[in-house]
């Protein structure tokens, strides 16, 4: 098991540039199946969770292959239709794949998705959106058997909440549907529309992704295309955060700024100095943050409940108290507990977080729980006395790509160990 030990305090400068957003490499890895021939994926991140898509498309009969961040997948091939349990639980994100098989294979078997420890996740919203496009699915132990005998029909989809995976999962299987699929209430992340844009690349006719409404015209079949993955917002969140609470200065490149902008009134708030210039925004920051009075997480263009952990290990040590408030998932204050253990003062009620700045946090044994919460950790043990140790780093690899290199490489005190007698 790996383990990173940070020595904390050091004062980070430089230039980080931002690594291909996972949370658009893996339905657009996903979508390439639906199409018959070969996709060229640019800036994709080298994750665990890329590799798991990676896996799956490999059972599904695609050849693929890696060059550094392009793959190039061949899904000329490809005509399974079940996905096993074990491929399945390793991320959240393998139930973007019922769309796209179902678009490919008319059926689809496949169990429920694994993830994050965010509270439950439960997959309702997509399978009842794909049970209005036509698709008959059986729930049997935990598996999902799905089919239909006729082609998918067009329809009109009124999301409840505008669900990121099941808008997702709406698009893949309605770009072959016949007819026109309108979904409205729709997730408007800059990942759909990275989504739309592979799409349409190969083919498919989608108008509106990034707005409420989306509109799908059925097309007879998709075709490969090449692509090139937006940039992670909350990988460019986190490193801005990492200098934030350091009293640092640094640049990071490769990003679409404005896909940031939820997040950079918290930074402004708390001190920090934003230059933003094509596509780099540079931070300095002061010697001691100031409080941020109120995080309210919200769907998108509200703050990212994936930026909520590492702007709480800010807080952790600002002058006043900031209060969270967590709307998009049940329990996504994992990381508070770990945070108190490093010395911070930090009460949860329920969807609630109110954090009393203490003006140094203590290097301590902490573990990360799920992805962005472990990264949390990691930006408290930056501005932390001594020596932490964190330990469930597979959760941030499933998001971060090398996380000790990146930060390393702009003067943090930080290594990966192994420790082979956990194995
Ligand atoms: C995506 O998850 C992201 N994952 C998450 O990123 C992110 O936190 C989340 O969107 C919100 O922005 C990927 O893109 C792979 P949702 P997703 O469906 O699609 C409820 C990270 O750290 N809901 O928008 O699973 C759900 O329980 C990860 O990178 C239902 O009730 O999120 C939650 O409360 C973690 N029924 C809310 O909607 C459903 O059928 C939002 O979930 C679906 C969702």
């Amino acid at each position: 098991m790996s383990k990173l030990i940070v020595k904390g305090r050091q004062r980070l400068e430089g230039v980080i540039p931002v690594q291909g957003a996972k949370n658009s490499a893996l339905p657009i890895l996903t979508a390439a199946l639906i199409s018959k021939g070969k996709s060229v994926i640019h800036n994709c991140p080298s994750l665990t969770d890329t590799q798991a898509a990676v896996s799956i498309l490999e059972h599904l009969g695609c050849s693929v292959v890696q060059l550094g961040h392009t793959v190039i997948i061949d899904s000329t091939c490809a005509d399974g239709c079940e996905i096993p349990d074990d491929l399945m639980r390793e991320m959240r994100s393998s139930i973007v794949f019922l769309g796209a098989v179902v678009a490919r294979c008319g059926r689809a078997e496949l169990s429920f998705p694994g993830g994050c420890e965010l509270g439950p996740r439960p997959i309702d919203l997509h399978l009842q959106a794909l049970r209005q496009l036509g698709l008959t699915i059986e729930e049997e132990h935990g598996h999902l058997l799905c089919h239909t005998d006729s082609p998918l029909k067009g329809c009109e989809i009124s999301l409840p909440i505008p669900s990121v995976g099941a808008t997702e999962n709406i698009m893949l299987a309605a770009c072959t549907a016949e007819g026109r699929t309108e979904i409205h209430n729709a997730a408007r992340e800059p990942e759909i529309s990275d989504l739309a844009d592979f799409l349409n690349g190969c083919g498919a006719h989608i108008h509106g992704a990034g707005e409420s409404s989306i509109i799908i015209e059925g097309v007879k079949a998709l075709h490969g295309a090449e692509h090139t993955v937006i940039p992670d917002r909350i990988a460019a969140s986190t490193y801005l955060s990492a200098a934030a609470v350091t009293g640092s200065d640094i640049t990071v490149t490769n990003i679409i700024p404005a896909h940031l902008r939820p997040v950079l009134p918290c930074f402004a708030e708390a001190g920090c100095g934003i230059e933003v210039s094509g596509r780099s925004i540079r931070l300095t920051s002061p010697k001691r943050l100031g409080r941020i009075k109120s995080v309210r997480t919200m769907f998108y263009p509200g703050f990212p409940t994936d930026s909520q952990p590492t702007t709480m290990a800010m807080a952790a040590t600002a002058r006043g108290t900031s209060v969270f408030v967590e709307t998009i998932f049940e329990s996504r204050f994992n990381h508070a507990a770990e945070l108190i253990r490093m010395g911070a003062k930090i009460k949860v009620e329920g969807k609630v977080a109110v954090v009393e700045g203490v003006k140094s946090l203590s290097g301590a044994a902490v573990e990360a729980g799920d992805l962005r919460g472990g990264a949390a950790l990691v930006v408290a043990a930056l501005a932390a006395e001594g020596e932490t140790v964190i330990s469930g780093v597979h959760h941030i690899d499933r998001g971060y790509e090398k996380i000790e290199s990146a930060l390393s490489s702009i003067g943090a005190d930080i290594e990966r160990t192994e420790d082979a007698q956990e194995e």
